[in-house]
């Protein structure tokens, strides 16, 4: 059986590639390889973290191109170059765009650390989702995996995962209670995608 060929694009701190490629390497993940990570951040952790699992790393920024267009042409090219089927963005901090949504519809998966459509859209990334959530005064919040389109934070959700909101939570708390769930869901709805497409 063919493997999927994953690219993951991150912008951060990369935990969420960490537990991918942990799940690949413990057989959570069955028949799949992480073939390339990209970042448009040249220090994010997570390209460290792809060199270090012997993963090709590429680095790519947005301002060395004229515009979007041209910019996801060149990414576009990159995942064409590994054969990639699937992309996840962990953490990738840039909307997409065309040509690259048009190239991998319905195969552009993100994670987000909110119960979507709650707490999600343009501006609602890292601790700001969970000091709104927490403003709002809330008992429950999670995360969300979704397809990605042209609506920031938009696509159809795939899985959630519900966590409290306890009374002392601070943001970094919560945070970190939802980012410990977000590893487990990604991996589990990586391997669920996957086994339910063509490849
Ligand atoms: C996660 O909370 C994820 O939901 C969001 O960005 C954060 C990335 O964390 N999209 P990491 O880089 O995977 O550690």
């Amino acid at each position: 059986m063919k493997k999927a060929n994953l690219a993951v694009l991150a912008s951060g701190s990369g935990s969420n590639l960490a537990a991918l490629i942990n799940a690949i390497n413990d057989g959570v993940i069955e028949n799949a390889r992480i073939s390339v990570v990209i970042s448009n951040k040249q220090d994010a952790y997570a390209l460290k973290r792809a060199e270090d699992a012997g993963i090709p790393a590429v680095f790519a920024e947005r301002s060395g191109f004229n515009d979007n267009e041209t910019f996801y042409r060149h990414v576009l090219e990159k995942l064409n170059e590994f054969d990639v089927d699937v992309v996840l963005l962990a953490g990738y901090l840039r909307i997409l765009t065309n040509p690259l949504l048009e190239a991998y519809k319905d195969r552009i998966l993100n994670i987000h650390p909110s119960l979507l459509p709650d707490f999600g859209g343009v501006g609602m990334y890292g601790m700001k989702v969970h000091e709104e959530v927490l403003k709002a005064g809330v008992s429950a919040s999670g995360c969300s995996v979704h397809l990605v389109n042209e609506h920031v934070d938009g696509g159809a959700i795939i899985a959630q995962k519900t966590v409290p909101v306890l009374p002392e939570d601070t943001p970094e708390i919560l945070a970190a209670r939802v980012l410990k769930e977000e590893h487990k869901l990604y991996s589990a709805t990586v391997q669920q995608f996957i086994s339910n497409i063509e490849l």
